[in-house]
């Protein structure tokens, strides 16, 4: 019988062994979810197994079903890189155990942690007094941050939500962009607000805000108001116009929150800068580290300018819970687990890997990255560039036709040698390409374009 610690060598060695090959992996897996299923599938286990026979097992069966996510050519999604250093320091926080819930369970993962989220802030330009929580995701980010916003809309009015919830409670209007990522709605229908009880706001070509339709959604409101915006659209990478917006929903007395979840580092990068610029004027953001911080999955953050409203909906006090004292901070204040994952591990890893200049040069690499992709496709007979490309993200349609489209797609993603995804924008089907990981080069866009043009030529001339 081997020991755990051989197990765990055993697995760094796998880790490594396969991060090292990944820029010749197949970008699809090779095997389907049912061959998986089917090679796992079996009795409860009676006794127990040896760990290293264990990890062996996992690693055979599981490794023909796992997509290269880390590959310089997967753009599909929005998907950072898992770096390697974030990776190293992520095991760390799971060998060492630490339930990173409060300063007293955990002082070092707590003290990391609160360095960590005041590096954030600065590096993407928002109020240093907000509060931060590190949570999985934007998802559960946007969840946090939109709890906060209703407390403290209500509190204005004398409401206690926390204590009183919803029922009886004056009624809470929500503006949003009619392009809006699907998981904001998601928050709303988990804080009771509703999903479908919203003022759609108009967008442009690119999915951003009308400045002047949003001011007649703020006049129309009759009581406390939650404005939500966006800082990187999905499709076309574009974000609101918060310069106009956040003035808007400042003077109107509503509660500004930006889905941010990759959008937000624009922030980061001088060059694209412009493209976020007054969204510090918002009350709260949304963003993720497993995005364009490249640390690994779970990561994000939830940020909220007033910090108490953020306290008093997310946090936990029991007698065998000790409070922080003075200026400590406990992470279990901003989210809304008690017992978590020390993620401010990788996510101090991250920033001190790449540092400030580390994470300009990346996010501005893979937007021109992008837009070199786009139009180097368009200038192919055929192809068409369906929007312009503001940030890293970038749409192509192919003979300007939805089944020719899906049809490119289906053989770009047979071919493997770079993951691309379908995506609908305006009623047409489009392949939507995110170019969102450190490891992506010119070099590796190149290589992509030239897989890309070769399925389109294959589907013509089929
Ligand atoms: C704009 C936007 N908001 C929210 C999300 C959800 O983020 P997560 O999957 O990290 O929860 C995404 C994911 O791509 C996104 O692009």
């Amino acid at each position: 019988m081997t020991d755990g610690y051989t197990a765990m060598h055993h697995a760094a060695e796998a880790a490594i062994a396969y991060r090292r090959d990944i820029a010749t992996a197949h970008t699809t897996p090779v095997a389907s979810y049912a061959d998986i299923f089917a090679a796992f599938d079996a009795p409860v286990p009676e006794t127990g197994g040896d760990p290293q026979a264990i990890l062996a097992e996992l690693i055979d069966r599981a490794t023909p079903g796992i997509r290269a996510q880390t590959s310089p050519r997967f753009f599909g999604w929005v998907i950072g890189n898992s770096h390697p250093t974030g990776v190293a320091a992520d095991w760390l926080a799971a060998a060492w155990g630490q339930n990173a819930a409060n300063v007293s369970s955990a002082p070092a993962a707590s003290a990391v942690e609160a360095v960590a989220v005041a590096w954030l802030l600065d590096l993407l330009g928002l109020p240093r007094e907000a509060s931060v929580g590190v949570v999985t995701g934007a998802t559960v980010a946007n969840f946090v941050c939109l709890a906060a916003a209703r407390s403290a809309v209500l509190a204005r009015l004398g409401w206690d939500v926390e204590a009183d919830g919803l029922f009886g409670a004056p009624p809470v209007e929500v503006l949003i962009g009619a392009d809006a990522h699907a998981t904001v709605f998601s928050a709303l229908k988990y804080l009771g607000l509703g999903a479908k009880r919203v003022r759609t706001i108009a967008t442009d070509d690119l999915g951003r805000m009308l400045p002047s339709a949003f001011e007649a959604a703020l006049k129309a409101c009759a009581g406390p108001a939650i404005a939500i915006g966006q800082a990187g659209q999905i499709c076309t990478g574009a974000s609101d116009p918060f310069a106009e917006i956040a003035p808007l929903a400042r003077n109107a007395g509503a509660w500004l929150h930006v889905d941010g979840a990759f959008g937000l580092w624009a922030q980061a990068a001088p060059a694209r800068a412009a493209q976020t610029a007054g969204v510090e004027l918002a009350d709260s953001w949304a963003t993720d580290g497993h995005k364009w911080l490249q640390t690994p999955y779970d990561c994000g953050f939830a940020i909220v300018r007033d910090a108490e409203a953020h306290a008093r909906a997310m946090s936990v006090s029991a007698s065998y819970l000790p409070p922080a004292a003075g200026p400590e901070r406990d992470p279990s204040t901003y989210v809304p687990e008690l017992s978590r994952r020390a993620r401010g591990f990788a996510v101090w890893a991250m920033i001190r890997q790449l540092g400030r200049d580390g994470i300009a040069e990346m996010v501005e690499r893979n937007c021109q990255v992008a837009a070199h992709m786009g139009e180097t496709l368009a200038r192919e007979p055929g192809i068409t560039l369906v929007a312009e490309v503001p940030l890293n993200q970038f749409m192509v349609r192919f003979g300007d036709d939805d089944a020719t489209t899906l049809a490119v797609i289906a053989q770009v993603q047979e071919d493997a040698v770079l993951y691309a995804g379908a995506s609908q924008w305006r009623g047409a089907w489009v392949m939507r390409a995110s170019v969102c990981s450190v490891a992506t080069t010119m070099d590796e866009a190149d290589v992509a374009i030239a897989a890309i043009i070769a399925a389109w030529r294959t589907v013509k001339h089929g």
